[in-house]
């Protein structure tokens, strides 16, 4: 068992905490607040118990100095420091003499929030590959490590593995512990049928879960750009649309073993070109896709489809969009499919990753669903059942 936030006293210590805020950034605004919502409990608790902040995030990607320009943290904080309605003190460096001598004189209740970690990757790649020398850094700026990035925890970087393996005290924060109590129920005793929604462009990004779900789940339902590539192994045209012909075999050997538990879309949104053009739909009886078209989203019959799957779950996890969904004309199927889990009233519902989150958003159906993830990528490696690098380096209690 991991330690959690609670088992520490945090009285009069400073605490470095890592959070998630990636967060989209449209205009120089930060474009969704969830992410910075679902640490405050945490950063609320920790000011609570009498002790400092120090807090450390990533933003994006950072390949070269443009990168910072549109990927500084300087938004995040002021929107945070909205949403806390409290002073946060902002310092666009990662590391310095001026971070270490702010970091010793934070007083109780005072938060100090450094730039994007990832600058540190222009450094080479001292964040992402987890350089001891910065790790220990970032380390020495506290007395106890709490993590609570869940988005991130897949990933062992110096701001999560690096820092817990170099300091005193650990502990994992409340997001993260959510986090893995709701995922966690889908893999001890799902209650059945157990039912997996998968979507996205691509079968090799989300291979692993595939093999792991069509073992754990009753049925697995899949859609987006990925679902090409099993019609093709079924001997369907798919015209222009995205397939990974290295896959074919792949997915032909799942459809001979899990045949009664894959369910593939009988139907498309089609167009011509990647835009946003009116929807063309194949029909049941004729679902080849013609050379000129490329499959864009499932269609009216593949709804259908889902919708009855949908109806009799006791337990659902969705992650992945079913079509093109920053296309209006495409995202119909997406939405349908959120809406017929919101309707199912009887069931355990969990979704991660961005599209098929904002689906959601865009519908208002967010207190519809059991649960909804912060992480894309971290909740699939949970459900993957991969130990967690952020997780893992955490001490046990
Ligand atoms: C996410 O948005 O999935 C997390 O913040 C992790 O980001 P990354 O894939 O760039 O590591």
């Amino acid at each position: 068992m991991k330690q959690t936030i609670k088992d520490l006293n945090l009285t009069n210590k400073r605490v470095i905490l890592r959070v998630d805020f990636n967060v989209p950034i449209i205009n120089g605004e930060v474009g969704d607040v969830k992410r910075i919502e679902a640490a405050l409990p945490t950063i609320k608790y920790i000011l609570d118990q009498g002790a400092s902040l120090i807090i450390l995030s990533h933003l994006g990607r950072i390949k070269s100095n443009e990168d910072k320009l549109t990927k500084t943290l300087a938004p995040v904080a002021k929107k945070f420091e909205e949403l806390l309605q409290k002073k946060v003190i902002f310092i666009p460096e990662t590391r310095s003499e001026l971070v270490t001598s702010k970091a010793q004189a934070l007083k109780p209740g005072e938060i100090l929030f450094l730039e994007n970690t990832r600058f540190e990757d222009l450094n080479d790649k001292a964040e992402s590959k987890n350089n001891e020398t910065l790790a220990k850094y970032w380390a020495s700026l506290g007395d106890v490590f709490i993590n609570d990035a869940f988005a991130t925890a897949h990933r062992a970087h110096a701001s999560n593995a690096g820092i817990a393996v170099n300091i005193k005290e650990s502990a994992l924060g409340f997001l993260i512990q959510e986090e893995i109590e709701h995922l966690d129920k889908l893999m001890n005793a799902p209650k059945r049928p157990y039912l997996a929604i998968i979507g996205g462009a691509k079968v090799s990004d989300k291979i692993k879960v595939l093999e792991k779900l069509f073992e754990t789940a009753d049925k697995v339902l899949i859609g987006g750009g990925m679902a090409y590539t099993f019609r093709v192994a079924l001997g369907k045209k798919v015209g222009q649309s995205l397939f990974e012909p290295e896959y074919v075999d792949m997915a032909k050997k799942y459809l001979e073993l899990y045949k009664d538990k894959i369910v593939l879309p009988v139907d498309n949104g089609i167009s011509k070109t990647f835009s946003n053009e009116t929807a063309v739909y194949t029909t049941v009886d004729n679902s080849d896709i013609s050379d000129d078209y490329m499959g864009m989203d499932i269609g009216p019959e593949t709804v259908k489809l889902f919708e009855k799957e949908i109806a009799k779950a006791k337990t659902i996890f969705w992650n992945g969009p079913l079509g093109v969904t920053e296309f209006s004309n495409f995202e119909i199927g997406t939405k349908k499919i959120a809406m017929a889990i919101a309707n199912n009233n009887d069931c355990y519902s969990v979704v991660g990753g961005g599209d098929s989150v904002s689906a959601i958003n865009k519908l208002g159906y967010q207190s519809k669903f059991s649960f909804i993830s912060t992480g894309g990528g971290a909740s699939i490696e949970f459900v993957q059942g991969n130990v967690l690098p952020g997780i893992d380096t955490i001490q046990n209690k």
